[in-house]
């Protein structure tokens, strides 16, 4: 799909699916799925390295995932997060962030929050690179929430996130994800906006679903939020595999004849 897209597919209420996706394998298999677009996910730092948030990671660490996922899917819509910081540091290293993912097979980039960046998402789009917004528990400002909270319960807050989701579609985003947040304030900003919402934890009224591939698949151990659906025991059937060609090693069991060379 492209950019023009997105808006039509609003229109015609036909959602969109997004999964996050940080490498090559799994991208080969997306490439062959309906999935619409992939997220290469700052994500990448919990679910592929192990930390407990997603601040460790940085730029080129991030474009090396989207070089991978480019490899695997080239025909699909490549979407890439600006890592922590990368967008607060003034506007010459905000860009070199974006022409460095940009290069390394991004078709988009995704910017997290929206206050105190709105001239910088003006001018990534203006420069031709589309940006998908982010906003409710931005995950980069855990610190900030005290936690890996549920954004948008107060008054004060549901007003102020749905301020900043104008905010974003009037610097230029195409896309808006929100996470998090109660379905309610999430409706109520789609309806609002004419760029699609993208939702995580944000209920059914978002014109679209993102969910991490790890955890829709079952490969994430000992965590599953609230608003996960897992449609595979990826875990259960890896382990059944291994312990299984353990067993076949220990009993000699591999390799069989017609998998060993004669000669
Ligand atoms: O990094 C990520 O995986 C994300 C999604 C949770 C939307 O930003």
């Amino acid at each position: 799909m492209n950019v023009l897209e997105f808006p039509e597919r609003k229109q015609a209420h036909d959602r969109l699916v997004m999964v996050t996706c940080y490498d090559y394998t799994m991208a080969s298999i997306l490439a062959d799925s309906d999935v619409d677009l992939l997220l290469v996910g700052d994500s990448a730092a919990m679910v592929m390295h192990g930390h407990d948030t997603t601040l460790p990671i940085g730029v080129e660490e991030m474009a090396h995932h989207v070089r991978a996922v480019k490899r695997g899917a080239p025909d699909k819509f490549i979407v890439a997060d600006l890592p922590f910081l990368a967008c607060r540091k003034g506007l010459q290293p905000a860009m070199e962030a974006v022409e460095t993912l940009m290069k390394a097979g991004a078709t988009a980039v995704k910017v997290e929050g929206i206050r105190g960046q709105e001239d910088l998402v003006r001018h990534i789009v203006d420069s031709g690179v589309p940006v998908m917004g982010h906003l409710g528990l931005t995950p980069q400002s855990v610190n900030q929430f005290g936690g890996f909270r549920v954004q948008g319960r107060s008054e004060d807050d549901r007003q102020r996130l749905k301020k900043e989701a104008l905010a974003c579609q009037r610097a230029g985003c195409f896309a808006l994800v929100l996470e998090c947040v109660p379905e309610t304030l999430a409706a109520d900003i789609t309806r609002s906006l004419d760029i699609v919402t993208i939702g995580i934890g944000a209920g059914n009224e978002t014109d679209g679903q993102v969910l991490v591939l790890q955890d829709l698949l079952g490969l994430t151990a000992n965590m599953r939020p609230k608003f996960v659906r897992q449609y595979l025991d990826g875990r259960g059937l890896i382990l059944d595999a291994l312990d299984h060609f353990a067993r076949d090693v220990r009993t000699a069991d591999f390799p069989a004849p017609e998998e060993r060379y004669a000669g």
